[in-house]
């Protein structure tokens, strides 16, 4: 549910990413790079929906949540720059959610699971181009000001450590659930 949860923020986000940065002059083709996200966006929204009535649940029967610390309050201007926000949506998130599909897709097929597997193969397909276009346009944007390309390196580095911290708090969490086999909270294996 938390997948599906991120994928209509995705749309929310990409949307209004597309439609905002044409007041900063970012150049026509990255508007319609972005306008095309947004599309592949919608269809992972309807994918995970479809997923989640396969597998017998439907949209409202659980929270809508997000993981991870979120932020409220202002957001100061400087973080609302296409470059910081590309290193931390297109290049930091979108690229753990990549290593997090290629997971699950793992985990499916150990299972037997093939409609969840098959479906994470084709949303990893669509990350695979998120990552890279986040990549390309950060280059782009740091090319005609420089400034942006060590803030968006400290944004991106910023952003993977508190990443990193989720994965090692579900990792724990899993440890802890699993019958008490691993009492110390650490990561099991
Ligand atoms: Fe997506
Ligand atoms: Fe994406």
């Amino acid at each position: 549910m938390s997948i599906l949860s991120a994928e209509f923020r995705g749309i929310d986000f990409f949307g209004r990413f597309t439609v905002e940065t044409q007041e900063q002059y970012v150049p026509w083709h990255m508007t319609l790079g972005f306008a095309r996200q947004t599309f592949d966006e919608s269809r992972h929204t309807l994918l995970n929906m479809k997923l989640l009535e396969h597998l017998g649940s439907h949209l409202g029967e659980y929270p809508d949540i997000i993981l991870g610390p979120q932020r409220g309050g202002e957001i100061p201007e400087e973080e609302l720059d296409p470059a910081i926000l590309l290193a931390r949506i297109n290049v930091a998130l979108e690229g753990f959610a990549l290593t997090t599909f290629e997971e699950i897709r793992a985990l499916a097929r150990d299972l037997g699971e093939e409609l969840i597997e098959h479906c994470h193969d084709y949303n990893m397909a669509d990350e695979v181009t998120h990552v890279a276009l986040g990549d390309y346009w950060l280059e782009r944007l740091s090319q005609e000001q420089p400034w942006r390309k060590d803030r968006a390196r400290a944004a991106q580095e910023e952003f993977e450590k508190m990443l990193s911290m989720v994965r090692e708090m579900a990792a724990n969490f899993v440890g802890a659930t699993a019958g008490g086999s691993n009492q110390n909270g650490g990561t099991p294996g």
